[in-house]
Parts: structure tokens; C-alpha cells; sequence
């Protein structure tokens, strides 16, 4: 199969998700419903009794529009708009304060923001971004939603998260790698992206997906965790690359199971789709090193 654009695409996914997919697609191009990390260091409390979801210990609000995020008077903005489907890898890391983490991929810095309020100031927080201009946006939600007394254990770095072990070995207790992706929500949004996608976009970003995945394996400390999750649809950038470090690296790690109170289980790890949920596409696993 070598169709490339919208026809290509839609082969591609009805391929992979058959009679799913038309109820998939029609969820993907639907508004996204999102949740509000309330922002502590803000001193924001919500007007209303907040929407609370089962499973997600952060004080957070859901609903299908909310205004803007504003500053408070304490001078931090109120609340961390995301999709409720990124909320689930931090919950899966189980951080707590003192440990060591490394987020991998963490601009613009949503996720990082989280692993910050659970680690409370204590331990270390790197924020790894390799782009410059997205790691000006990590600087800029740290500005609006830490106060600087709070960032002492956090640390902004320009690496490439494929060769960091390269350099550092065995050293954190939890790497998150929220690895860049097909991101197929935005591809279908966008007209001119989906005119040159091509089934050969998904092979190539898994191949960096695995060398990020191999080198947060030597950078994790025995017994640490890594939470792998992306964006994508394609099972190639989930499952698949799962079933890679198995043929790649047998015996080296674990998988650990865990459920959530909303998405689905998948051979390896956990997936939150549109169609079902409302939020979304996400997929996440937990590896476990053990040597
Ligand atoms: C899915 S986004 C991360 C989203 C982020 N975790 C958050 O919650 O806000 C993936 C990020 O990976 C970064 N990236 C891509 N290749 C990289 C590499 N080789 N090393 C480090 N970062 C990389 C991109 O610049 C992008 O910001």
C-alpha cells in the first residue's frame, strides 16, 4: 500500500482500525472537551462544583469550553487547560516528592508542570526539550504557573533524548517520554498536512520513538519506571514499538498493567480514543527496568 494524502490516510487507519474507524474519524474532527488543572501556587478556587474524573488526583474541572486562563492575584495564571487523556502519564509515573525525573519530550511543559506539583519543590525535575523555540514555551509556563521559590528542583535542558544515555546512565528513578508523533487529530485538521501525509511518516517517527525508548531504558535507574506515551493512532507508534523493546531488549525490563478509569486496554499499554471516551487519541505504557 503506498497511497499517500486523505486517500491514502483513510486506507491506512480503516486498515488498522476497520469498522471502528468512520466513528473514530467523525470523533477525531469533533471539538475536544477539556480539563483544568487547577494551579495551586494560584490560589484559584473554581465557582462551581468542579467536574471531578474517577483515577486523576490532581484538583482539576471538565467541560466542553472553558475562558482563558487568567492570573490571580497571587500572579500565577488560574489553571492548565489540557486534554484529560494527558493527565494519565503522570498519574502513571506515581511520582513522589524527592524522587529524580526526567521529562524527555516535554515541551510546551503541561506535563512537566504536573510532575512539579507532585514532586513539591523536592528531588529534581529535568524538562528536556531539543527544539529551542519550544523550549522558550517550557520557560514560559514555568514563569506563569511557578513561583520561582517553587523551581528550585527544576532544571530546563536542549538534549536529544535519542543519545542521552550517551551520557547518563542509571541515574532516575522515573523518565516520562512523551515522544513526538503522528499526532493524526492535527494532521486531519489540517488540509494541507493531511495532502502530504504518507504511510511512510509513521514508519520513520517510530524508529526515533524506539531509540528514545532504548536510551530512557539506560537512563532509568534498576527498578525505576518509564511511562512511553503518545498522541498517535498508529499502532506502529504504540504497541508496536512495546513489542520492539521486547525483541530488543528481552529481559532488561517489565511491563506493569494498570487500568484507568476511562479509555481501553491494548496488548501492552493502556489507549484512550475519541469515539469512546471523548478525549483523546492517547496511548501510554509502563516499562519497569529490572537490570
Ligand atoms: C508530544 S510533544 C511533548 C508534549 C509535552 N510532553 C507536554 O505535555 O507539553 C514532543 C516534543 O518532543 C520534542 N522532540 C522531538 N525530537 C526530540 C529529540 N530527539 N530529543 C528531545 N526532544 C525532542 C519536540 O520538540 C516536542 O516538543
Amino acid at each position: 500500500m503506498s497511497e499517500k494524502g486523505s486517500f491514502g490516510f483513510d486506507e491506512f487507519y480503516s486498515q488498522m482500525f476497520g469498522e471502528r474507524w468512520p466513528r473514530l474519524k467523525e470523533a477525531l474532527l469533533s471539538p475536544k472537551k477539556h480539563v483544568a488543572v487547577l494551579n495551586p501556587h494560584s490560589k484559584f478556587k473554581f465557582l462551581e462544583p468542579p467536574v471531578h474524573m474517577t483515577g486523576i488526583s490532581f484538583e482539576h474541572d471538565v467541560k466542553e469550553d472553558f475562558p482563558h486562563p487568567e492570573r490571580t492575584e497571587a500572579g500565577y495564571l488560574n489553571y492548565y487547560l489540557m486534554d484529560a487523556a494527558s493527565l494519565l502519564p503522570v498519574e502513571a509515573l506515581d511520582l513522589t516528592p524527592g524522587e529524580k525525573v526526567v521529562d524527555l519530550c516535554a515541551a510546551p511543559g503541561g506535563k512537566s508542570f504536573l510532575c512539579s506539583l507532585k514532586l513539591k519543590n523536592q528531588g529534581l525535575l529535568v524538562s528536556n526539550d531539543r527544539s529551542a523555540a519550544r523550549r522558550a514555551r517550557i520557560h514560559r509556563i514555568f514563569e506563569d504557573y511557578i513561583p520561582k521559590t517553587e523551581q528550585k528542583n527544576i532544571s530546563i535542558t536542549a538534549h536529544d533524548a535519542t543519545k542521552w544515555s550517551l551520557y547518563q546512565k542509571s541515574i532516575y528513578d522515573k523518565v516520562l517520554l512523551d515522544a513526538p508523533c503522528s499526532s493524526e487529530r492535527h494532521v486531519l485538521e489540517d488540509s494541507k498536512e493531511l495532502s502530504l501525509w504518507a504511510p511512510g511518516r509513521t514508519k520513520n517517527i517510530a524508529v526515533t520513538q524506539f531509540a528514545m525508548l532504548a536510551s530512557a531504558l539506560d537512563i532509568v535507574k534498576n527498578g525505576g519506571t518509564i511511562v512511553y506515551s503518545t498522541c498517535a493512532l498508529s499502532r506502529l507508534e504504540n504497541d508496536e514499538i512495546i513489542r520492539k523493546l521486547y525483541q530488543k531488549r528481552a529481559g532488561r525490563f517489565e511491563l506493569i498493567r494498570r487500568e484507568f478509569s476511562f479509555g481501553e486496554p491494548t496488548e501492552f499499554g493502556w489507549q484512550v480514543l475519541p469515539d469512546t471516551t471523548g478525549h483523546g487519541p492517547f496511548y501510554l505504557a509502563i516499562v519497569k527496568r529490572i537490570r
